[in-house]
């Protein structure tokens, strides 16, 4: 069995590549560029090198491979929409036996979320493509909220967002990625969908509290409009992420994230790392 990994230069990707190929299976890691790949990945691991961009080039990586775990894209949302396509497309003209996605956890049809659409797409074009695959809808990643909304909180102590009590259930990058590799050392025969969250449902004044116990410092939630919160994120962050993050917390606040399952204990055996011991384990490695 060959399983190629996608975004394998990715913090997701990576850490998949390292557990399947410590579990001792034959993994081959797909790369935009072998010196990046150099930096990041064990010499010892299987290199082919495509862009999401390049069909052809898909294709080609594909070929002999017989389960394709495609780590999602990034980007604006119709170039990842693309991505994803050709990706799928590709290995099914390939020969995949399988497929595995990450995908989101929310993915409804009325959905605020500018993202929805695209992985709305990706998982109709997985069932209709004649694969079988499984989809992993992924909770928001504990290391996203601490990147992009936590960290910005620490010098005010105040984390100002238009999520409103909306609650989450955030999953570390690195369970996810044992999750994935869970999945893709027992090749499940159906098309299935798992979703992949924490054990606990946060709102964000808990997000908040447990921020400033990990920095020792007092740090409160305090909920905006989405108008405030969309103005502060263009004087920071480029088209599209302004209307990708506000369009997220709207999704939050609708309640669209709160749910918990027990998806990733069934597939690894364990619980996911608890959100506060991520928040204590990623700050004191910042400050080390
Ligand atoms: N649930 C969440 O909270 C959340 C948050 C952020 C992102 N995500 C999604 O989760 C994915 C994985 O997260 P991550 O933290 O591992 O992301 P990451 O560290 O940014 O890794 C992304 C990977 O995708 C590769 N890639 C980007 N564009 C590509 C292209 N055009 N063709 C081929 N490969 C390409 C990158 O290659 P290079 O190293 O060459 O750039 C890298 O290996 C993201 O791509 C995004 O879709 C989810």
């Amino acid at each position: 069995m060959k399983i190629l990994v996608t975004g394998a230069t990715g913090h997701v990707g990576r850490a998949v590549v390292g557990r399947l190929a410590s579990l001792g299976h034959d993994v081959v890691a797909m790369v935009r560029d072998r010196q990046t790949a150099a930096a990041r990945l064990p010499s010892e691991i299987a290199l082919r090198v495509a862009d999401y961009e390049n069909a052809s080039a898909l294709k080609r990586v594909f070929a002999g491979i017989d389960e394709v775990v495609l780590i999602s894209s990034d980007g604006d949302a119709s170039t990842v929409m693309h991505h994803h396509a050709n990706a799928i497309e590709a290995a099914a003209a390939a020969g995949a036996r399988h497929i595995i996605f990450t995908s989101i956890v929310d993915v409804d049809d009325q959905s605020p979320f500018y993202f929805a659409p695209v992985y709305r797409d990706a998982e109709r074009r997985l069932a209709a493509c004649g694969v079988p695959s499984t989809i992993l809808r992924c909770s928001l990643y504990c290391e996203f909220i601490l990147d992009h909304w936590l960290v910005r909180s620490q010098s005010s102590g105040e984390l100002v967002l238009p999520t409103g009590n909306g609650r989450v259930a955030p999953i570390s990058r690195d369970d996810v990625a044992a999750a994935i590799a869970a999945v893709a050392a027992n090749l499940e025969k159906s098309p299935k969908i798992h979703t992949v969250t924490g054990d606990l449902a946060l709102d964000f004044g808990e997000i908040a509290a447990s921020y400033g116990e990990a920095v020792a410092r007092q740090v409160g939630y305090r909920p905006c409009s989405i108008d405030e919160y969309q103005a502060l994120a263009s004087a920071q962050l480029d088209d599209p992420w302004p209307r990708a993050f506000s369009t997220l917390c709207a999704s939050i606040a609708e309640g669209r994230y709160s749910r918990v399952s027990d998806d990733f204990a069934v597939l690894t055996g364990r619980g996911p790392e608890n959100f506060r011991d991520f928040l204590r384990r990623a700050t004191s490695a910042t400050e080390a």
